[in-house]
């Protein structure tokens, strides 16, 4: 329905302050249904996937009430056992309510979440978590349905060290009988705020942050008060933002420590960031480089900044090779960038950027969330007007982005979109994305 108009060539210029982490906040909103009184979370970015992950909870029988960035939570005394279609398609972390729904009622039935068209994203680990922890799950026709009458503690190895799985099989094990380990866990800080949030209702958990985490069961959780921790990709985007138009921008509300890996590969690209005034400060970029980026999960390169890296690289002197390892399908974007002039050659998992080649406005479609991003960067660092279509991707994940922007300086409104809407059919549960089958066509039982 509506786009982003930009015209491009404006250094930004100023100060931004950086909301609390979706992706920290989602699986908390999903831990709260663990505890048996309210919880008060704090710092939460007003987002469509926060209000999505809000419904769902409201429909497990949870009150909700979201005001001023904070969140009130009143768990029900049992939750629902149903998690419908409709409000879990939105987002591929409405999967997170499973395991606290199996925590505290034992049984739990949800069709299978739809997300970011980002690569096949199968839940096959978290099955595999909730599998050892002594539940039985049978799943068919796009619904997953796991019963245990008291999951037990156990010791489970993920394969990969899948954030949605570490964050999903911990909320279950936080109440089990007796010690889980996690082994292969991911590592990423939105896990150590989980952690913190359900050891502060009562938890006993260790080691998150590290390869293994340690839970030791305990009988109920009580609500507690929790700050979200700040968005270190919304606080890359501004970085990135700033270097891609030359400006000074300070970024506040960040904890530098979880942006190392971006900055490291920021300053090997001749961009200057300084830790100044309690923030990170970008100033204007001399000579852009290119650079070697390998996403990798935490504390590797996040792959949640490699669209808006690769605008960025667009503009650097010399070639860049970008190499996706975490999602098989996220070089969407290229295609866009491409209409904007620049020059990306895709070699299975790599992309090679050619640099020098300066980017032109252009009408280009988010097609996911950080692809969203990466061409409104695009739009701002181009010569002459962009319009960046289906916003509803940015708005999933970005906190007043064009206000933030446009405080900076940019050039950027929200208009409707001329052209009529399409509507693309989609068949219910068993297709997520853009058309794309899910891993569980048919019946069966997880074993
Ligand atoms: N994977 C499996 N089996 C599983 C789970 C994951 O094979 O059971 C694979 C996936 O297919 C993927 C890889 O493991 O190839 C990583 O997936 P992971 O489970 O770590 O990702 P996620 O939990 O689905 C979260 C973020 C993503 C972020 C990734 C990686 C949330 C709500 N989402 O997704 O954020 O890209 O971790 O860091 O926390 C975004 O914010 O734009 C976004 C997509």
């Amino acid at each position: 329905m509506y786009e982003l108009a930009i015209t491009g060539g404006r250094p930004l210029k100023g100060t931004v302050r950086v909301s609390g982490s979706k992706n920290a906040v989602l699986p908390i909103i999903c831990a709260a249904l663990l505890a048996k009184s309210p919880s008060i979370i704090e710092d939460v970015p007003d987002l469509v996937d926060v209000r999505s992950i809000c419904t769902l909870i409201e429909h497990l029988g949870a009150q909700v009430e979201l005001e001023g960035g904070k969140l009130r939570i009143t768990p029900p005394e049992k939750p629902d056992t149903e998690a419908p279609y409709q409000l879990v398609r939105r987002m591929r972390a409405s999967f997170l309510v499973l395991g606290p729904m199996l925590a505290r009622a034992g049984k739990a039935k949800i069709s299978l979440p739809g997300g970011c068209a980002i690569g096949s994203r199968p839940i096959d680990l978290h099955l595999k978590g909730f599998s050892l922890l002594g539940a039985d799950i049978t799943y068919g026709y796009g619904t997953i349905e796991a019963r245990a009458r008291q999951l037990t503690g156990s010791r489970i190895h993920l394969d990969f060290p899948s954030v949605g799985a570490t964050e999903n099989i911990l909320m279950a094990a936080v109440l089990a009988k007796g010690n889980t380990v996690i082994e292969n866990a991911a590592e990423e800080p939105e896990i150590v705020d989980l952690a913190n949030y359900l050891n502060s209702m009562g938890a006993s958990v260790r080691g998150a942050g590290t390869k293994i985490i340690r839970v030791k069961g305990v009988d109920h959780l009580t609500g507690t008060t929790h700050k979200i921790i700040p968005d270190r990709i919304e606080a890359g985007t501004f970085l990135v933002a700033a270097a891609c138009t030359g400006g000074e921008v300070l970024v506040e509300n960040v904890i530098p420590e979880h942006l190392q890996p971006l900055l490291a590969k920021l300053g090997e690209a001749g961009v200057p960031i300084f830790e100044e005034q309690g923030g990170l400060k970008v100033y204007p970029v001399k000579q852009l480089r290119g650079i070697k980026v390998k996403t990798m999960p935490y504390p590797g390169f996040p792959t949640d900044m490699q669209p808006q890296v690769m605008s960025l690289l667009c503009l650097a002197s010399g070639n860049s090779i970008i190499t996706e390892t975490v999602f098989e399908n996220r070089f969407q974007h290229v295609s866009q960038l491409e209409k904007m002039g620049a020059r990306i050659k895709l070699s299975g998992r790599s992309a090679i950027i050619e640099g020098d080649r300066p980017l032109h406005g252009a009408v280009v479609k988010a097609s996911d969330l950080r692809a969203g991003a990466a061409l409104v960067l695009a739009g701002l660092a181009a010569r002459g007007e962009s319009r960046v279509g289906r916003l509803n991707h940015i708005d999933r994940g970005y906190e007043q982005f064009e206000q933030k922007l446009r405080a900076l300086g940019a050039r950027i409104t929200r208009k409707i979109r001329a052209e009529k809407m399409l509507h693309h059919g989609v068949h219910p549960g068993i297709y997520i994305g853009q058309g794309r089958r899910q891993e569980f066509p048919g019946e069966g039982k997880y074993q």
